[in-house]
């Protein structure tokens, strides 16, 4: 139901139930807000949305109070524009004066309420926070004496993530946000999906930066120098980079990747189809000795990693296949390594991805051989968009380049395995195609490629039914848990940690939306669409690397070595 409000002297409908902060939205009036989080039940922790209500004594929180047909609401008088300020001038009283090294720099909603509220000056001095910082985990850095305590981080990682990984820590004056028992991130149960980080409006929480390494490398010309680049990287770079995303970018990065210093350019896309290919071989071969539980894909190592804290009884069900970045990964040090005559320690193996838990992936005991890891080192996008800022490249005015064989190629399957359901999805395709000889439409798997957190989908493969679960998000294992409890039973379950995919790798921009996820999610499915070969094994590079490639390659030819384990792990909560 409709209804009329006045605000700032002007007449606006609002809607019942709705609060007060959304209606105003809607009417093109926009006040700050800090712990507020869309999609999430308020807290009115911070008061940064506070309003002026006639006939009310105290300022009211925009964000939590629903809207009252007799309202007469003032959003920018000078007691709501003082009270604002006051807020962010206490925050900003025990808050470290470091903006310039910050690694949230231009891109701090502090900072940007700061400037927004024209804080000019020091007018409240409190004791600063003693700088603590927590460098120990692979993925995350914490940086405490940065935490306004806005509290989004914690709810992130209970309700959406739910690792609860994070919680306040005592009262008062001491209260801060830190792991289970006050221990350092490493002995947590936090999962690095960085979905945290993504959230944090500060510096308080960033990724575990390899640019300086990277660098390092660069400069050491006994070294070669590879980077991988997962398929759709290139979009989400022009994003960071504030250009449009046209396919023409994806051979553009090739070149500025060279001329960075890179010696040799690969895509992780080989490395998915490869995966795809072996998951298909697995899963064919359950359904064939009419296997009673379900294959779990574990291509997201913040699943994976979850799986093994809190799951432990499901490690034999996932599927032993590593990951796209680990499988090519191997194929530099190994395939690579070959064909160049060198060792594989001479490389210097980067990833570049939109995922954090990669950096987590790539140090895991699996993925290393006598003592040398497959993936050195990984950048998240944003990381990758600094170091071509670093490295002054004008990106409009670099050629196009092919990446390096042997690993350039991939099918559009590697691409969409970038969203909920896509690494699932190419498995079936190629499924259906080993056994009817022709693709299927993509209709054919709409189901799988619906919205919510849990999605399931009965796929004919002529006589034979797949029947396939999607967890689009943690908060789905729950729904999961209900349908096997319920009875039912699953050939393939795919989980993705962050919800929507990797188009929500917390190694992404700042500040991201449901519609952003949504058009990054339409881009990949346009992809698709668009390109020729829909299938692992229609893709030239993989064939090559499967017909001729790997048998001439005694290390490699068994393939052993795409295939990993995983095992129980104890963590403090
Ligand atoms: S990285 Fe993920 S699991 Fe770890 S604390 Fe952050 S939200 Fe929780
Ligand atoms: S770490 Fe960041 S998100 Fe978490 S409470 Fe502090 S400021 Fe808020
Ligand atoms: S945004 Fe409303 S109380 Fe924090």
């Amino acid at each position: 139901m409709l209804f009329t409000i006045q605000v700032n002297n002007k007449k606006i409908k609002a809607e019942k139930g709705e609060t007060i902060l959304s209606a105003l939205n809607r009417n093109g009036v926009i006040i700050p807000t800090l712990c507020r989080m869309k999609d999430f039940t308020p807290t009115g922790a911070c008061r940064m949305c506070v309003v002026e209500v006639e006939g009310r004594e105290r300022l009211v929180t925009a964000c939590s109070q629903p809207v009252e047909e007799w309202m007469k609401i003032k959003t920018h008088s000078p007691r709501v524009i003082q009270a604002r300020k006051t807020i962010v001038e206490l925050l900003l009283s025990n808050h470290p004066d470091d903006c310039l090294y910050c690694d949230r720099n231009l891109n701090c909603e502090l900072q940007r309420l700061s400037e927004e509220l024209n804080i000019r000056e020091r007018r409240i001095r409190g004791r600063k926070i003693k700088p603590r910082l927590d460098q120990s985990s692979p993925a995350i850095v914490r940086e405490l004496s940065k935490c306004i305590l806005c509290g989004r981080c914690v709810r992130v990682c209970e309700e959406v993530i739910t690792a609860t990984s994070l919680d306040f820590i005592n009262k008062g004056r001491a209260t801060h946000v830190g792991a289970a028992m006050d221990r350092d991130f490493n002995f947590s149960s936090c999962i690095h999906c960085g979905q945290c980080v993504l959230v944090c409006p500060t510096g308080a929480l960033h990724e575990k930066h390899n640019i300086t390494e990277v660098q390092e490398y660069l400069n050491k010309p006994e070294i070669i120098k590879v980077i991988q680049y997962s398929p759709i990287v290139t979009a989400w770079i022009a994003d960071e980079l504030g250009m449009k995303y046209t396919r023409e970018f994806d051979r553009i990065l090739n070149s500025v990747l060279r001329r960075i210093g890179f010696d040799k350019v690969f895509t992780t896309g080989i490395g998915t189809d490869l995966c795809i290919t072996e998951i298909a071989g697995q899963l064919s071969a359950r359904m064939e000795q009419k296997s009673e539980t379900p294959l779990y894909i574990s291509v997201c190592p913040a699943w994976v990693k979850y799986a093994e804290q809190f799951i432990p009884s499901l490690i034999p069900q996932l599927s032993s296949v590593k990951s796209p970045q680990q499988i090519t990964g191997v194929l530099v040090k190994t395939l690579v390594a070959d064909q160049m005559g060198v060792k594989p320690e001479q490389i210097f193996s980067v990833s570049a991805t939109p995922c954090m838990a990669m950096k987590f992936e790539a140090r895991r005991d699996g993925m290393m051989r006598k003592g040398i890891s497959d993936v050195d080192s990984v950048l998240t996008v944003r990381e990758l968009a600094r170091l071509i800022r670093l490295y002054g490249i004008d990106i409009t005015n670099v050629e196009n380049e092919p990446a390096d064989e042997p690993l350039s190629g991939r099918s559009s399957a590697a691409v969409l395995a970038e969203v909920s359901g896509g690494m699932a999805e190419g498995v079936l395709r190629l499924l259906y195609f080993s056994k009817l000889r022709k693709e299927a439409d993509k209709q054919y798997f709409k189901k799988m490629r619906s919205t919510g957190s849990f999605r399931e989908a009965t796929i004919e493969l002529g006589d034979t039914e797949v029947k396939v679960a999607i967890v689009d998000g943690l908060t789905g294992l729950e729904k999961l848990r209900s349908a096997l409890a319920s009875g039912k039973k699953f050939d393939l379950v795919e989980v993705m940690t962050c919800p929507g995919g990797c188009v929500h790798g917390a190694g992404l921009s700042f500040n991201v939306s449901r519609d952003d996820i949504k058009s990054r999610a339409k881009l990949i499915y346009q992809i698709d669409d668009t390109e020729a070969i829909n299938l692992p094994c229609k893709s030239p590079a993989l064939l090559n690397l499967y017909d001729n490639l790997l048998k001439a390659n005694p290390e490699i030819a068994d393939k052993k070595i795409f295939f990993t384990h995983f095992e129980k792990r104890n963590v403090l909560l």
